[in-house]
Parts: C-alpha cells; structure tokens; sequence
C-alpha cells in the first residue's frame, strides 16, 4: 500500500479551513492530523512513498458532480465525451466523482438499460462514477423496477416534464413514480420545464422565421419554468417524494423552491455554471450560427432580467443545494450544425465538467460565496445529496482519498489549446481567465493529475453503489 503524505496545506471543509496535514493509506484518509503533530510517529516528509508539499495551497475534497451525460443518445447523436474522454476531462479540472445519467427509452426495461450503462462505464472511467437512472416511460413495469435499481445503488431517478415525444412524462406518470420514489425513499429529480407549451412556441417561432439560436431561449420563457417547478412542488407535496430540481436557470423557479424549502419541504434546487456566468443577450445571441454552442435546456437566462444575480444570491442562502455541470458535449461540426436553420433541431447541451471547480472558485474570489461554500456546494453536499457521504466529499479519516491540491494565486487560462481535454471543438468558456489552478488531482490515493500531467488510466474509476439521500430535510 502506497502511504501518501500531503503537508503544509489548508484543509478547506463545507464547515471551516484549516492548517492540517493528510496522511493516505492506498486509498483511504487515515489521518488528518496538526502539522507537526507527533500522533504519527515517524517523520512523514522522510518516510511517506509520496509526499506532496501543499504550503501555500488549498487542501480539498475531490469535486463531486452530480450531473453529467458522458456519450447519451439525444438529440438525433451522442454527446461527443466517452466515458474515457469524459471523466479523463473531469480530473483534469478537479473533480473525482460522477454521477451520469442512464437513460430508458420506452420500450426497454429499466434493469437493462442499466446493464447497459455499465457496459459502457466499465473499465473505461479515470475517476469514480455512480448513475442516476432517467425515466423515459413510466409503465407499471418500470416503477417496479425502482426498487431494484435501488438496491443497486442507482437510488435517484430523473423524469422529463419537456421534451414531448422523447423523455415526457405526463402529470399522472409524474405522480404514480413520486408515490413510488416516495415509498422507496428515493430521491426523484425533475426537469422542470412545461414541454407542452414550450413546443408551440418553438412551433409557432419557426413559422415566423425566427430560427436562429437565439429564440430556443426566447421560445422557453422562464414561465414555463417557473409553472413546472411549482406542478412539481406540488406534486411532490402529495406523495411526500423528496425532489431535486435540476439545471435551475430561472430566478423565478428558485422563488418557488425557496419557498417549498421554507416550508419544509425535501426540494433542492441544482444550478449550474452556465446558467451563473453566461446569458440570453451575450452567448445565444451571439451573430450568425455561433449562439448554438450554447443551446441546452433549461435555456441560458436575460441578464437584463437579473437571473444571473439571483441565481448566486439563491447559491450563497443555501436555496441552491449543489452546483453540477449538466456536462453534454456536442461538437459543432456535424452536430450543433444539424440546426443551422431551424434551432429546434440543434443538440440540447453543453460541455463543461472540466471546469466547474474553476469557475465555481471565482465566485470566491470575487466574495459572492465563501471558501467553505464552494466546497459545500461542488463537493460535500453532492455527496450527501446522492448518498455517497462519507466516503466522498470530505477529507476525514475513513473516506476515499479523493483529494485537490488547489493553488488560490495560480492562474487557469480556458480554451481549445490551452486547458481543453474535453471531446468537443469549441469551448463553452473560451476566453475565460480563471484566479487559481488545480495543482494535483488524487483518485482514491493515486496521484491522476500533477504539474500539468495526466498519470492516471482508463479503468482506474469504479461504480459507486449509493445509498439514499442523506440531505433530506
Ligand atoms: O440541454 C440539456 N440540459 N441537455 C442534457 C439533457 C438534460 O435535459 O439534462
Ligand atoms: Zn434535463
Ligand atoms: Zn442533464
């Protein structure tokens, strides 16, 4: 077993920061210990097989992102990340956990569709993974086959209320899988947008001619969210389902979460970096074809209309539970071009898991959160929120020793050629100076990202068999 020693640092937690030093066994945090402290016994710095000097640094949990979609089907193609590419890309940015989405399509069995996903994970993952399971037709068989999936430490479970024809599901399959999620304690996530409504707008916009990327964001209105988020509330009310709102762009539909929560209520809201720094004015309506590079759904929100503002102020009172990335690359060529002319036709997605702890750090720097904060919301409650804690999120004496060595006063340049390993061909971020670097990146005690070189290999990252949530209020 490699003894790995990490001393000199900061041990930033979701609850305060400290000088402490780390000491790993293989895989496991054994000690978390003062510096200088003699609990240890012998001199670690001469002793340990590797010893990483980490003064000056910020010592953290492996980032944990709880939403990604590494080579889905959607869209008429496949997000452009394998496995291998994607999780590859996530190390590099400083995040050791996933948890991806497996994806039912009606017709097939949820069990096997699971299978599937394992196959496609297996021996292929640079970091640990977990799946979420999506709904894509709620039949009496499929709800049956929640509790398996449960047992199997697929514990989450994603239904559609946009995208008619593809993942929707009704109000009434809504509520007969919330009783089910309820039954089972098991946590069920919702995008949260009224599909119905939005496909004649986006029917009626193409009609007028208005075809360019800019109006998916315009033929999405934040009502549409909002009406959602609310049916969804209160749908999970009855049944007592705890529900995670994912990709939350509008300030609107966080009031309506704030509101469940101050009610009491199991409702977490996710948001994610793209909908924090990017817009409806700037990226969608950039000239010509370029706005598709940044069409996903929920849409990028008006920052004339404050949603940016809000969403940081919702992320700083805690009524934004995580931050993931809802990474779902596509490339421009042969992909995002597929809606040159009509934008209904462009891949809803965009790519970002290399980034998250970077961008989600400036937010830090610039005092909208604190230190403690970013942690708390890129790892610890991720890890909580889809029961792998404490085995991820934290560095305590116990957990896998998924750690970040995050140097404050580096500096990260994103863009293709500069920080970009992610499959696709442009950068949602390019162009983006980022205050602070990942340093070195250790997946369950191996050492996969140091001084700007990859060490660690396909197959490394394992299936993470969660548990339930243990954030519920
Ligand atoms: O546009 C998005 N968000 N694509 C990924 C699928 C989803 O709805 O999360
Ligand atoms: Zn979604
Ligand atoms: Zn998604």
């Amino acid at each position: 077993m490699t003894l790995t020693f990490i001393h000199g640092g900061t041990v930033v937690s979701a609850t305060g920061s400290q000088l402490l030093d780390v000491l790993v066994d293989g895989e496991t945090i054994v000690a978390v210990v003062q510096p200088g402290s003699t609990a240890l016994g012998a001199d670690l710095t001469a002793t340990a097989e590797v010893v990483i000097d980490a003064t000056g640094k910020y010592v953290i949990p492996g980032g944990v992102d709880g939403h990604t979609h590494m080579q889905m089907p959607f869209g008429g193609t496949e997000a452009s990340d394998t496995f291998e590419t994607g999780t590859r890309a996530a190390a590099w940015g400083g995040t050791t956990t996933i948890v991806d989405f497996v994806v039912q399509t009606p017709g097939e069995r949820l069990q096997d569709t699971l299978g599937a996903w394992h196959q496609k994970a297996a021996g292929k993952c640079a970091i640990d993974y977990g799946f979420h399971q999506i709904i894509g037709e709620v039949n009496d068989e499929s709800l049956k086959g929640m509790s398996e999936l449960v047992s199997e430490g697929v514990t989450s479970f994603k239904l559609f209320m946009a995208y008619p024809g593809v993942f929707y599901s009704t109000d009434g399959q809504i509520l007969r899988a919330m009783q089910s999620a309820g039954d089972l304690g098991a946590l069920l996530m919702m995008h949260a947008e009224n599909g119905i409504a939005i496909d004649v707008l986006v029917e009626q916009a193409i009609a007028r001619g208005d075809t360019a990327p800019y109006f998916h964001g315009t033929s999405r209105p934040w009502q549409m969210e909002e009406e959602a988020t609310h049916r969804a509330i209160m749908l999970a009310q009855l049944t007592g389902a705890p529900l995670y709102v994912v990709h939350v762009s509008a300030k609107q539909a966080l009031e309506q979460i704030a509101t469940a929560r101050g009610n009491g209520q199991n409702v977490f809201g996710e948001t994610c970096p793209q909908y924090l720094y990017l817009s409806l004015e700037e990226q969608l309506g950039a000239p010509g074809f370029e706005g598709a590079k940044w069409v996903c759904s929920t849409p990028l929100r008006s920052r004339a209309e404050g949603h940016q503002d809000e969403l940081w102020r919702y992320l700083r009172t805690g009524d934004v539970t995580t931050v993931s990335t809802d990474h779902c690359p596509f490339c421009m060529k042969d992909q995002k071009e597929m809606g040159i002319g009509d934008f209904s036709k462009i891949p809803n997605g965009i790519g970002g898991v290399e980034h998250r702890m970077d961008l989600m750090f400036q937010g830090v720097k610039s005092g909208k959160i604190s230190l403690e904060r970013w942690v708390e919301v890129c790892c610890t409650t991720p890890a909580r929120m889809f029961g792998m804690y404490p085995r991820k999120g934290v560095i305590s004496p116990g957990a896998d020793a998924d750690i970040v060595i995050y140097d404050p006063n580096g500096h990260t340049s994103i863009g293709l050629g500069k920080t970009h390993h992610m499959n696709m061909d442009y950068s949602a971020y390019e162009g983006f100076e980022i205050d602070g670097h990942v340093d070195t990146v250790l997946s369950r005690g191996r050492v996969v990202i140091d001084d700007g070189n990859y060490l660690g290999s396909a197959g490394h990252g394992r299936f993470v068999k969660r548990e339930l949530s243990q954030n519920l209020i």
